[in-house]
C-alpha cells in the first residue's frame, strides 16, 4: 500500500479501510490483516495512557507508538498523526516535529484543520512528506469546540468545513479523515474532492473508513458512541480468559506435565 493505491482505490470505487494501531503486539496482529493501512493516532493519550484528552501526547510519545508499530507491522501503511501544537509554530520548528514522526517509521503525517497549515503543508509535500487532512470533530480543538460533538449540524458551519477540505485537496494532502460530520456533508465533500476521505462517525458514503481499534474490539465497556460498532466483546472474552487462567493456577490444573521442564 503507498499514497497511490490510496488513490486508485477511490479511483475504481473499492473503499479504504484502516484501523488505529498503537503498539507492537497489535501491530504484530494487524499486519496479518486485510486492513488497508494503520494510524498512529494522537488518541493513544487517551487509549493507551488514560488521559481524558489527546492534548498531553508530544512528538516524543508519539515517536515511541510509531516505533513500536512500525517494528510489528512492516508490511502496512503506517500514518502518524501530528500532536497538539506541534504544527502550529515556526516553518523550522513544525518540519523538525513532521521530521521526528517520519524517522519514527510514519510513512505519511496527518494533520487537523486546513486553517493555519496550509503552507506546512505545501511544504511537507514538496519535501517528501505525505500528509492526510482531518476535518469535522479535530479533537486536538477539544476546548476551542466546548466538547467531543458533532461538528456542521449548521450551514456556516458545514460550508466551512467544506471549504477547508477543498483547501487540504488543493493544498497536496492525499487524502482526507472526516470525523463526525452529516452524512450529507461526508458525502458531499467525497463526490466534490478527487482525493479520498476517510470517514468516522461520517456515514456510510465516504471513501473509507476508519475505527479505534479497541473501540471496534469492544475492549472498553463504558464508551460506546453511536458510530462505533463492536465486531466482538473484546472485553468480557479477555476477562473470561484471564478469569479461567486464575482459576487453573489456583486449582493445581496450570501447568501440567506438559507445559513444565524435566531433567
Ligand atoms: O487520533 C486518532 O485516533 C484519530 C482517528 C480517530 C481518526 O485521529
Amino acid at each position: 500500500m503507498s499514497i497511490l493505491n490510496f488513490k486508485t482505490k477511490k479511483q475504481n470505487g473499492h473503499k479504504l479501510s484502516m484501523l488505529t494501531c498503537y503498539d507492537f503486539w497489535s501491530a504484530q496482529l494487524l499486519n496479518d490483516t486485510n486492513v488497508d493501512a494503520l494510524l498512529v493516532g494522537d488518541s493513544l493519550a487517551m487509549v493507551m495512557h488514560g488521559h481524558n484528552s489527546t492534548i498531553p501526547a508530544d512528538c516524543e510519545l508519539m515517536a515511541l507508538h510509531i516505533q513500536s508499530v512500525k517494528k510489528g507491522a512492516p508490511k502496512k501503511f503506517v500514518v502518524g498523526d501530528m500532536p497538539f501544537l506541534s504544527n502550529r509554530k515556526d516553518l523550522k520548528t513544525n518540519m523538525d516535529n513532521v521530521e521526528t514522526i517520519m524517522r519514527a517509521g510514519a510513512e505519511a503525517i496527518k494533520i487537523e484543520g486546513a486553517l493555519g497549515n496550509l503552507e506546512l503543508i505545501q511544504h511537507c509535500v514538496n519535501s517528501g512528506v505525505p500528509v492526510m487532512g482531518h476535518l469535522g470533530l479535530t479533537p486536538q480543538f477539544v476546548h476551542q469546540l466546548g466538547g467531543f460533538k458533532v461538528q456542521g449540524k449548521e450551514k456556516d458551519k458545514a460550508e466551512l468545513i467544506y471549504n477547508q477540505a477543498l483547501m487540504m485537496q488543493e493544498s497536496g494532502c492525499f487524502s482526507l479523515v472526516l470525523e463526525c460530520v452529516p452524512t450529507q456533508l461526508a458525502e458531499r465533500i467525497t463526490k466534490d474532492l478527487a482525493i479520498p476521505t476517510i470517514g468516522i462517525g461520517a456515514g456510510p458514503h465516504t471513501d473509507g473508513q476508519i475505527l479505534v481499534l479497541q473501540d471496534m474490539l469492544g475492549m472498553n465497556t463504558e464508551f460506546k458512541p453511536k458510530f462505533v460498532r463492536q465486531f466482538i466483546q473484546g472485553h468480557e472474552i479477555i476477562k473470561k480468559a484471564c478469569n479461567e487462567y486464575v482459576e487453573a493456577v489456583e486449582s493445581g490444573d496450570f501447568p501440567n506435565i506438559n507445559e513444565s521442564y524435566e531433567v
